[in-house]
């Protein structure tokens, strides 16, 4: 089992290892901050003024980022840091449309807008149809020269239209509402997850400072002094600070502990050569990883020949989901139900389950901790870069996170948190995570709610 010692060697991710990951990317973020089109693009988002939890009005938001978006109405109360009402529709994004074309996508969005109004008005919300405010959380990376417009840089996770590439969003979105006969639509904000996270998080208390995804894809935003964001210099700001977008899916340097697999999937990827951080820790991979890795194994005969049909099963791209890696690295008893499901689907025998069992089991451990660790390694660069850690004290910071990993995967969630308490050393509690849930959508909200009352 020669590979399978690299590999744990590999995905332990020593502490002095995960150090030199974090100096590599605080360096980059450095040099993000004073140049455009590097690989770590630490993105200015026209966020400036920090939600106070007064912010009063109602609200539709737009959620695209994952394999569904969603549609809310929410109504912030007179009330301090309190949603009044909040209504919620989601849809599935059919495969066609995540490649296809721009009227392909935002046509849906649209058509899915206009069905989420008339329901409104059939359960009796009070809506004016001359203004209907939306907040557009658009969660990929956008080149933005003010909150209402930004324009998409590149596509990441499981999208590719590249139409739309360069493209103002907002406008994208603005047209497909026209097109649908949908009127009085007005976009002040459009947004990234981590930034809408970030927003929702302050809306109830006002020390969080950072937001971070880690899900499907992976990314985080923090609050930055606007003096330190040199490539804005020259531009017209008033604000002392502003949120920044780090956008770390695109990360890279050569203390990563990339393997055979991972170049095997990045390969078979959607987009070959990018994204190859968020290839390690996004939700989206994990199972492939783990994929690739059960298929090298099987190469070496270390594990017992699959039926052809579980060959076949193996050979396919995203066979194993995320999911599937968290629950089964969760079993107390190896042979529990989600690993005796992927066992049948490779046609195993019981003689067969009970050897390859520990194996699989193992692999799944092994990519949940890399994930766990290089994820920590990159939470910990952005409190050094705000200065939270690494001076005579650690100060106090809530950081708000969303995302399937860190809400329903147990073991990358606590592999996490040991690697940040490596990381930051005693006083290591004075750092929280706290879960941010769908907070996207709600940040949206407020966000557009904070610019309506700056515009006053
Ligand atoms: C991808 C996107 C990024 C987003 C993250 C989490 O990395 O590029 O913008 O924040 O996924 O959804």
């Amino acid at each position: 089992m020669e590979r399978m010692e690299t590999w744990r060697e590999a995905c332990l991710v020593p502490l002095e290892r995960m150090k030199r990951v974090s100096d590599a990317m605080l360096h980059k973020m450095d040099v993000g901050l004073a140049e455009t089109g590097t690989n770590l693009p630490m993105l200015p988002t026209y966020v400036t003024q920090q939600p106070s939890g007064k912010e009063t009005g109602h609200y539709l938001t737009l959620d695209l980022g994952g394999t569904n978006f969603r549609i809310a109405y929410i109504q912030l109360s007179e009330e301090i840091s309190k949603v009044a009402l909040r209504r919620e529709a989601k849809w599935n994004i059919p495969k066609e449309n995540m490649e296809g074309t721009a009227d392909g996508l935002f046509g849906l969005l649209a058509e899915a807008f206009k069905e989420f109004l008339d329901q409104l008005e059939l359960d009796g919300i009070p809506l004016s149809r001359d203004k209907i405010v939306l907040a557009f959380t658009f969660s990929f990376p956008m080149d933005q020269n003010a909150l209402n417009s930004g324009k998409l840089l590149f596509w990441t996770k499981g999208f590719n239209i590249p139409s739309c590439v360069g493209k103002d969003v907002v406008v994208l979105l603005a047209d497909a509402m026209h097109r649908a006969g949908i009127h009085g639509v007005v976009i002040p904000a459009v947004l990234n997850d981590t930034v809408g996270t970030l927003a929702a998080a302050q809306y109830f208390d006002e020390t969080a400072k950072v937001g971070v995804i880690f899900g499907t894809g992976s990314n985080a935003a923090y609050v930055e002094e606007m003096e330190k964001i040199e490539k804005m210099q020259g531009k017209d700001h008033h604000s002392k600070y502003m949120v920044v977008d780090i956008e770390w899916s695109d990360f890279y340097t050569a203390e990563l502990p990339i393997m055979s697999f991972d170049r095997k999937l990045d390969e078979e990827s959607l987009h070959p050569g990018k994204a190859t951080f968020e290839k390690m820790i996004g939700g989206m991979y994990i199972g492939e990883m783990a994929r690739n890795m059960l298929l090298e194994l099987l190469g070496d005969d270390a594990l017992p020949a699959p039926s052809p049909q579980g060959r076949k099963f193996l050979a396919t791209n995203d066979a194993i989901g995320g999911e599937q890696v968290a629950a089964i690295c969760a079993l107390q008893d190896v042979l529990g139900e989600p690993l005796l499901a992927l066992t049948e689907s490779l046609g195993y025998d019981d003689e067969a389950i009970k050897k390859a069992g520990p194996v699989i089991q193992e692999i799944m451990f092994l990519v949940s901790r890399r994930a766990a660790r290089l994820a920590g390694a990159a939470l910990y660069s952005v409190l050094r870069k705000m200065g939270r850690v690494g001076g005579v004290r650690i100060l106090p910071t809530i950081i708000a996170v969303d995302g399937s990993m860190f809400e329903h995967h147990r073991l990358f969630h606590e592999e996490l948190i040991m690697s940040l308490t490596e990381l930051v050393g005693p006083e290591a509690e004075k750092i929280k995570l706290q879960l941010s849930k769908d907070g996207s959508g709600l940040g949206a909200a407020i966000i557009a709610a904070v610019a309506d009352l700056g515009a006053q």
